[in-house]
């Protein structure tokens, strides 16, 4: 069912900093989930809201470093993930929005659906917040070279599905992908960042 709507504000992308950890370290506590395939998994949510408190400089860290990705992609030598992490804020923590590309190369590691990752709190969502974070980040994409950007949501995601196209996503394809099981039909959507304009 579609979450009730709530007069819309403003919100602006900032980046991830020990300062403003303790909003995603709240929104963990409250059970919140930040990967979106893992949105029912306590155990996973403990585990990240432990390893945080242990280290928040260590999180930090991990949040905005991407992984060394060996070539599966390319002839070309591993490489790191360019991680590009941003929270969504309205003047408190409302989610994330990362974008994510291989170095000086549109291509994406195979365990990896899209070039963006989001998620919105279920306390802030239905305010339109995640269609003005894709939005925002769309200059970010076009300061990085990209002319579009691959998004991807799962078929049954109709919420995202809607925020992909409100941004001006268009779809290309449907499928599985590698980066999940046979069965999962994702759609695959164009978002022209709109450097190329
Ligand atoms: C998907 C998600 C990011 C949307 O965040 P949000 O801030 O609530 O999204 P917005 O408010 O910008 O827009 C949501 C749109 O989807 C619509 N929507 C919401 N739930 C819906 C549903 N079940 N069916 C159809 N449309 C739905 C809303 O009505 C709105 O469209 P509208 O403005 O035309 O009415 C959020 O639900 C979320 O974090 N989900 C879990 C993680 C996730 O799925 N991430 C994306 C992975 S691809």
């Amino acid at each position: 069912m579609a979450k009730q709507k709530t007069t819309p504000r403003s919100i602006i992308l900032i980046e991830p900093s020990l300062p403003n950890l303790s909003g995603f370290e709240d929104a963990l506590a409250k059970g919140w989930s930040p990967d979106p395939r893992r949105q029912t998994d306590r155990a996973y949510v403990e585990a990240e809201l432990v390893t945080l408190r242990h280290d928040r400089a260590g999180f930090l860290t991990r949040l905005t470093s991407g992984d060394v990705i060996a070539t599966s992609v390319s002839d070309r030598e591993p490489q790191r993930l360019v991680l590009r992490p941003f929270w969504i804020w309205d003047g408190e923590f409302c989610g994330y929005i990362t974008f994510r590309h291989m170095p000086r190369t549109g291509l994406l590691p195979l365990h990896l659906p899209g070039h963006v990752g989001y998620s919105i709190v279920p306390w802030k969502q239905g305010r339109g917040y995640a269609t003005q974070a894709l939005r925002l980040l769309l200059p970010i994409a076009a300061q990085a070279g990209f002319e579009r950007i691959s998004v991807i949501c799962n078929e049954d995601n109709l919420a995202s599905r809607r925020v992909i196209e409100k941004a001006g996503g268009l779809l290309h394809h449907a499928g599985p992908d590698p980066s999940d099981g046979p069965d999962t039909i994702k759609l695959f959507f164009w978002l022209a960042t709109g450097s190329g304009l």
